[in-house]
C-alpha cells in the first residue's frame, strides 16, 4: 500500500468542501491537517486525526459525526466479526468474479500506464474484500484505501460522497460491498469518475437481491441493469451476476427463518443445511440468474460520454 507520507508528497489530498490541497502541518502539540481553501468553511479547523489517521471529512455532510468519531478514536460504528475460516467459505463460497476482474484491471493498468506504479483507489476498504488478495499482494501497483472508520488496511477516514483526494489522481477504483451503504450512491458514482483519469477503470460489486445487513447503515440494491446505468459515463468492459439465484435462495431462508423464529442464530443455523444452493450459482444460466442474483458486477472504462436511456434498454443481460 502506499505510504501516507508518500500521498502527502504526491499532494494528493483536497479538502472534502472546497477542493483546495489540504496540508500536513507537523508542530510541537503533533500534527495538523488543514484546509488552507480561502472563504472555505472548513480552513483553519483542523480535521480530526484519529489512530493516528487524519479524517478528512466534511461532517456537516456526512452520516459521520466528528465527537463521536474523536471519541472513539475512528473506531467502526458497526461490530464486524468474521467467522472461521472453513465454515465462513462453506457459507460464503468464495466470490468467483472478483479475482478475474480485479486481475484484469491490474493487468490492463500495467499495461497502460508505463511510466509509474498504476495507482488504484479502495472504496469502503476497512476490511481486504472477498477476492482482492492478489491486488493487495501486487508490489507492482500503488494501492490507497480509506474507509469511514480507521483500519490497518487503510490509509485515511474518508467519505465516498467527498473523496478528499485531487481530480484525475487514479487509474483505478475498487468499490465492493460499499454502495448499497451508501446515501446517495449517484453522488459516490461521480466521486469515482472525478477522481479517475480519463480512461481509468472501474471494478464495483454490489448486492441486488440481499437481505439488510449492518443495520442502520444499509439503504440501497440494484438490479444489473440500474448498476451500469450507475456507471452511465463509462465503456462497458464486463458485467454480470457476482452470486447468484442460489445464493439469493440460501439467504432468503436464513432471513425467512430468523423471521418465524425470532432468532438470528437459528436462522444461521438452518440455512446451513440448505449451503448447496450457493455452489449451485455455477450451473445456473447466467440470464435467468442475473434477473434474480444475490449481487451484481461492473468493469468498465471511464469515457466521460453518457450512455442514453435507449442504451440501456437495449443492454438488458436477463432471461425475460
Ligand atoms: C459490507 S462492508 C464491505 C467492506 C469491504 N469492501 C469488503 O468487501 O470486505 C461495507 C463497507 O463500506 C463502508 N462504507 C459505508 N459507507 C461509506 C462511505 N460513505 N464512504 C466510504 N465507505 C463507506 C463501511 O464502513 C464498510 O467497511
Ligand atoms: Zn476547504
Amino acid at each position: 500500500m502506499l505510504a501516507l507520507d508518500a500521498m502527502v508528497d504526491l499532494d494528493l489530498f483536497i479538502c472534502p468542501r472546497c477542493g483546495s490541497r489540504v496540508r500536513r502541518e507537523r508542530g510541537a502539540a503533533g500534527e495538523r491537517w488543514l484546509c488552507r481553501g480561502a472563504g472555505c468553511a472548513l480552513a483553519d479547523q483542523p480535521f480530526p486525526v484519529v489512530s493516528g489517521v487524519p479524517a478528512l471529512v466534511d461532517f456537516e455532510a456526512s452520516v459521520l459525526d466528528a465527537d463521536r468519531l474523536r471519541a472513539v478514536e475512528g473506531a467502526s460504528e458497526v461490530r464486524r466479526s468474521r467467522s472461521a475460516g472453513m465454515l465462513r467459505r462453506l457459507l460464503h463460497p468464495a466470490n468467483t468474479t472478483a479475482p478475474a476482474n480485479v486481475a484484469r484491471m491490474q493487468e490492463l493498468l500495467k499495461s497502460e500506464v508505463t511510466d509509474r506504479r498504476p495507482r488504484i483507489l479502495v472504496i469502503g476498504g476497512g476490511t481486504v474484500g472477498d477476492g482482492l488478495e492478489g491486488l493487495y499482494a501486487d508490489p507492482a501497483v500503488d494501492l490507497i484505501s480509506f474507509d469511514v472508520y480507521a483500519s490497518p488496511v487503510t490509509q485515511f477516514v474518508g467519505d465516498g460522497h467527498s473523496i478528499p483526494l485531487a481530480d484525475g489522481s487514479v487509474d483505478g477504483v475498487i468499490v465492493q460491498a460499499v454502495l448499497e451503504h451508501v446515501l446517495e450512491p449517484t453522488v459516490v458514482a461521480g466521486e469515482i469518475e472525478r477522481v479517475l483519469r480519463t480512461g481509468g477503470l472501474v471494478y464495483a460489486d454490489t448486492p441486488f437481491l440481499q437481505q439488510v445487513h449492518e443495520g442502520p447503515y444499509d439503504f440501497t440494491r440494484f438490479t444489473d441493469s440500474g448498476h451500469r446505468f450507475l456507471f452511465r459515463r463509462f465503456e462497458r468492459i464486463d458485467s454480470g451476476p457476482v452470486a447468484g439465484a442460489g445464493t439469493a435462495l440460501r439467504w432468503s431462508v436464513d432471513h425467512f427463518v430468523r423471521a418465524l423464529t425470532r432468532s438470528v442464530p437459528v436462522g444461521r443455523v438452518v440455512s446451513l443445511a440448505f449451503f448447496w444452493l450457493s455452489w449451485l450459482d455455477r450451473f445456473l444460466d447466467p440470464k435467468h440468474s442475473v434477473d434474480a442474483a444475490s449481487s451484481v458486477f461492473f468493469l468498465g472504462r471511464k469515457t466521460g460520454e453518457p450512455i442514453s436511456g435507449a442504451d440501456i434498454i437495449d443492454y438488458y443481460q436477463g432471461g425475460m
